[in-house]
């Protein structure tokens, strides 16, 4: 695929795809100048299930914002295959952890087929195809036709990660998207991203502050500090076959003992 291929091109070794360098962000509230994110570094690559876990108000959210273009770096910078991000961009999807992402007054097939049109990426019969075969993948073809009222939560999540991946980004920015899922829900849909995963090997960078979470869907992780979010540390995940066993275990424990770390 389109990564594969700039990786292959560089020649010397793989090339990062999104490359965080050094960057700090921060608000400007009336009265306060909070930072969020603080000198934060890290390289993703073609293909990655990249996550950032860490606890509450750390600066994950924040990180994706300006990743997808939608917040400045104070300091550093935040390059997309080699070009500064500066905006907004179809490369650069997000899918949030809320369920109302979508236009209430359109079908599911609706919503797809409009983020592709609006975006310039896709139009007509091109875009209508590309729609149906991600609805399908995230096995909602049955509801196809069908309003976000009618759909569940956990429904509408996956018409919200059809539409992000329907644009085929160069990468797709999760964050939260499972959270407000019940057990059960969250972990099927873990299990569907993996399969959709296995499918087309799309890059993803993933929010979450599940420690589980971040191992069973995670290559790479990448563990923030707490208020402002500094980098810890980054790990390898353990792969799937590995879940549930002793490596599983061990690696939970030595990222509870880093998250809850004093120094
Ligand atoms: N719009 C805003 N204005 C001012 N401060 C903000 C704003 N959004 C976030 N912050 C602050 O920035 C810090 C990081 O917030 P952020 O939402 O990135 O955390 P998070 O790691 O995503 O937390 P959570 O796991 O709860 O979603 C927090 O201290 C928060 O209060
Ligand atoms: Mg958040």
């Amino acid at each position: 695929m389109k990564n594969a291929e700039l990786a292959s091109q560089a020649g010397n070794g793989p090339v990062p795809l999104l490359e965080i360098d050094n960057v700090t962000l921060q608000y400007k509230t009336t009265e306060h100048l909070v930072t969020a994110a603080q000198d934060v570094s890290f390289k993703v690559y073609p293909a990655d299930r990249y996550i950032l876990l860490g606890p509450s108000g750390c600066g994950k959210s924040t990180l994706l914002k300006a990743i997808g273009g939608y917040m400045k770096p104070v300091q550093g910078r935040i390059l997309l295959n080699g070009g500064e991000v500066r905006e907004p961009n179809p490369e650069r999807m997000m899918v949030f952890q809320e369920f109302d992402q979508l236009l209430p007054w359109k079908t599911v097939r609706e919503n797809v087929e409009f983020a592709l049109e609006a975006s310039g990426r896709l139009q007509g019969k091109a875009a209508a195809e590309r729609a149906a075969y991600y609805i399908d993948k995230v096995g909602l073809a049955k509801f196809i036709d069908s309003y976000p009222h009618t759909l569940s939560g956990g429904m509408k999540q996956r018409v919200s990660i059809a539409r992000g991946m329907a644009m085929e980004p160069a990468v797709l920015l999760m964050d939260e998207p499972f959270a407000a899922l019940d057990a059960l829900t969250r972990r099927k849909m873990q299990d569907e991203l993996l399969r959709l995963w296995d499918d087309t090997r799309f890059t993803v960078l993933f929010v979450t502050h599940s420690i589980e979470e971040a191992i069973r869907i995670g290559t790479r992780i990448l563990l923030l500090t707490p208020h402002p979010g500094q980098v810890k540390a980054e790990l390898n995940s353990i792969p799937a076959a590995e879940m549930g066993s002793a490596s599983q275990v061990a690696l939970e424990t030595r990222i509870n003992d880093m998250l809850f770390a004093q120094h």
